[in-house]
């Protein structure tokens, strides 16, 4: 029995946050050598908000670099382009017709997006949803390693995996196959530094509300000295009185890998005086080594782009294999 394929993405809008780190990469990171890992960089998705395209190309590879300075290890895992794949693009096509709109207004982050985009809502922020399944499921994924709040997301990917399966290949063997979403508890919502029942994002105005990953020094010090606390001493988890003490204990949990009970009697009578310059040398040290290895990879262009090669070149082989079985249950002719 082969392994198990794993499938998951980011988008390149500017810079990666500690919540993306947590929530996501870690994650992929740690169970990657149980499986066959393909990590796209999902820059069709990033125009579906207003996009500037002279930054675009280098955001892209920002983020490709970022995934091995992270820890993706190439023994285990793909790292590739959505946009170098075409095969991405025309399934969501071919999707778009076999999904209704209602399932498509009705998704949460859609509707709170357009909330935020105002004037600026395009047709390709609704069918945001389709163009990921559509990632997904090209790659007959068993596993999609992804934050909490794109569990909707996943559960239209199923959704439409079994309307497709269940329209074009009755009594057949399926097509499709129906990927499980890889949540995990701990570290999946960080939230923002300056509110904490908000989540860390890379869409809030407010540049102090994150920490990115390749935050200098001085910045991620000045960033906790500012962030978000409350007048109580002593620090507790778990208060709902007190998001952010929750959310500032669970990140030097993380980053410190200590026990929850060991930073809970650590921190049981410790003022935010203390705590503040412990959490800040704690997210400095964690972030170190990411942001050393992120500038080695960034000194030698030519090995980057040999990765993303290898990696459209062993995605498109099994993308186009799966859009033709695709478009030959839908009754397409194939190209002469
Ligand atoms: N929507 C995902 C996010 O914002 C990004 C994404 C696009 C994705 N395509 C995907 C994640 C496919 C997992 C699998 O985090």
């Amino acid at each position: 029995m082969g392994k198990q394929r794993a499938f998951s993405g980011v988008q390149p809008t500017g810079n990666l946050h500690l919540g993306n780190y947590l929530g996501a990469i870690r994650n992929w990171v740690e169970g990657q050598s149980q499986y066959e890992n393909f990590f796209c960089v999902v820059d069709l998705h990033a125009i579906t908000a207003p996009h500037n395209p002279a930054t675009l190309a280098s955001d892209t590879y920002t983020i490709a670099a970022l995934y091995l300075a992270c820890g993706i290890d190439l023994e285990y895992s793909k790292i590739f382009v959505q946009s170098h794949v075409s095969a991405h693009s025309e399934l969501t096509w071919l999707f778009n017709c076999i999904t209704p709109i209602n399932w498509l207004t009705d998704m949460i982050q859609f509707k709170e997006k357009a909330v935020r985009q105002g004037e600026n809502v395009n047709t390709g922020l609704l069918d945001y949803p389709v163009l990921m399944a559509a990632d997904i499921l090209l790659y007959q994924a068993d596993k999609v390693p992804v934050g909490e709040d794109q569990k909707q997301h996943l559960e239209l990917t199923r959704d439409i995996a079994d309307r497709f399966n269940y329209q074009f290949a009755k009594g057949k063997p399926p097509i499709l196959k129906v990927p499980d979403p890889l949540i995990r508890k701990e570290g999946a919502r960080v939230m923002s530094l300056m509110d904490g029942t908000k989540k860390m994002s890379k869409s809030d105005p407010a540049e102090g509300s994150r920490i990115n990953l390749l935050d200098p020094p001085d910045v991620i010090q000045k960033k906790i000295k500012r962030c978000k606390t409350d007048m109580e001493r002593g620090l507790t988890f778990d208060d709902p009185e007190r998001p952010e003490c929750n959310n500032l204990l669970g990140l030097y949990m993380i980053l410190s890998g200590k026990t929850k009970e060991a930073v809970a009697e650590e921190g049981q009578d410790m003022g935010w005086g203390q705590f503040k310059p412990l959490l800040t040398e704690t997210m400095i040290e964690a972030l170190k080594p990411i942001q050393e290895k992120y500038q080695a990879v960034m000194t030698d262009k030519g090995y980057l782009e040999s990765v993303l090669r290898d990696g459209r070149e062993a995605a498109e082989a099994i993308a186009n294999e799966t859009l033709n079985q695709v478009k030959a249950a839908l009754g397409y002719s194939m190209p002469l």
